[in-house]
């Protein structure tokens, strides 16, 4: 079964998440096509990675056009997508955009949730809270996204260990490695009907 994936990102920083996803579709493990790339941050190493891959890439942001979310979907729609991953990206998402693509927009959080998410629950502070609190497991979760902060669907989630020794950042990096594994298995698991969305 093929649904056909044609991936739109939106993505506010480094990319690494889309990389892994990019460098799945090239090596034949993830049958879906990469159709844009979306950044509200004009310096994000994001674009120059979609760049390199002769992905479109675009900076749109409140500062370049008054209407954002028309914005987003006129570009995306240009490239046929069909659904939006969030990688890295800060801002929230509208309900508009949510249903123009059905509500197939996913985002990925590094931590199990629903515990460590929602308001200022981003970046280095998840892991921070995960080692106050004395979790001896975290990890990462792929969501369907809705207006609110981590608070759609669960779609799939990958674990790793905390260790007493674990400083924020050690743990944050542990977690990116499972987050570039769990995007992919849950992109290659929709493709081939094995998660709905
Ligand atoms: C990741 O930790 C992800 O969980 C969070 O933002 C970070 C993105 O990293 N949403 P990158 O931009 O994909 O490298």
């Amino acid at each position: 079964m093929n649904n056909n994936l044609i991936l739109g990102f939106l993505c506010s920083h480094g990319g690494s998440n889309m990389q892994a996803i990019i460098d799945n579709i090239k090596n034949g493990k993830l049958n879906a096509k990469a159709g844009a790339v979306i950044s509200n941050n004009s310096d994000a190493f994001a674009l120059k990675r979609a760049e390199k891959e002769n992905i479109p890439a675009y900076h749109i942001s409140n500062k370049t056009h008054d209407d954002v979310d028309a914005e987003i979907i006129n570009i995306f729609d240009k490239y046929n997508v069909n659904t939006v991953i969030l990688a890295g990206y800060m801002k929230i998402v509208s309900k508009r955009i949510i249903e123009h693509y059905n509500g197939r927009v996913l985002n990925i959080h590094p931590a199990l949730l629903p515990k460590f998410g929602g308001e200022g629950m981003y970046g280095i502070n998840v892991h921070k809270a995960v080692i106050l609190s004395g979790a001896k497991v975290s990890g990462a979760t792929i969501h369907l996204v809705t207006p609110n902060y981590d608070d759609g669907r669960i779609l799939n989630q990958m674990e790793v260990p905390v260790y007493t020794s674990d400083t924020p950042q050690i743990l944050a990096d542990r977690v990116l490695e499972t987050e570039h594994i769990l995007y992919s298995d849950t992109l290659i698991k929709i493709a081939n009907g094995d998660i709905k969305i």
